[in-house]
């Protein structure tokens, strides 16, 4: 695996400035919540900074770097391609990276369909890119925060609600990795 300056560095050259940052937000919103969940702190931080490494990527480019990696493409994710970032990414951390731990990746995979039956970890990760403090403000965004550190998973099933709520409102498709999560943490 690479060090952690080495990643610093090629995030930095690969990402624009505003996502690196964002990556920097999410890696030390994550570490703080790994605190207070018991969850080891490198895995978060690890997990926090590389979770959008491939979203430099045009939706066209996505497309094809999966049939070249052979990861699957759904008719969901062709309609979305940004969907595809969260298993590039996971991909990426793996052999650009040199991230091989599975919980590290699963996190990064999962971060922005969730799925069921999460992990410390991929929640913290899910929750860490909603709330972490460079992210333009979003409604109830306080009550978000408060919440991270106080119930995990409250704080992920609200997250969960809104952000479905948002896609069906604005006529998206919603993964259904998504829609598993939901079911599964929700109910149908
Ligand atoms: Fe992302
Ligand atoms: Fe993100």
């Amino acid at each position: 695996m690479m060090n952690r300056q080495q990643m610093h560095e090629q995030l930095q050259k690969k990402l624009s400035k505003n996502r690196y940052l964002h990556s920097l937000g999410v890696a030390y919103t994550a570490a703080s919540m790994a605190m207070r969940y018991d969850v080891e702190v490198n895995l978060a931080l690890t997990a926090g900074l590389l979770h959008d490494c491939a979203k430099f990527l045009s939706d066209d480019e996505k497309i094809k770097k999966c049939q070249k990696h052979h990861l699957s493409v759904n008719e969901i994710e062709m309609d979305n391609p940004d969907l595809l970032h969260a298993k590039l990414s996971a991909h990426y951390a793996c052999k650009k990276y040199g991230v091989t731990n599975p919980e590290i990746l699963s996190a990064i995979a999962y971060h922005t369909t969730g799925r069921a039956n999460m992990t410390t970890l991929e929640k913290i990760i899910y929750v860490a890119d909603y709330i972490e403090p460079n992210r333009m403000h979003l409604p109830d965004i306080e009550y978000i925060r408060k919440e991270a550190f106080e119930d995990l998973d409250q704080c992920f099933i609200y997250i969960l609600k809104n952000s479905i709520a948002y896609l069906l409102k604005e006529g998206y498709t919603c993964h259904n990795i998504s829609m598993e999560a939901y079911e599964y943490y929700i109910g149908g």
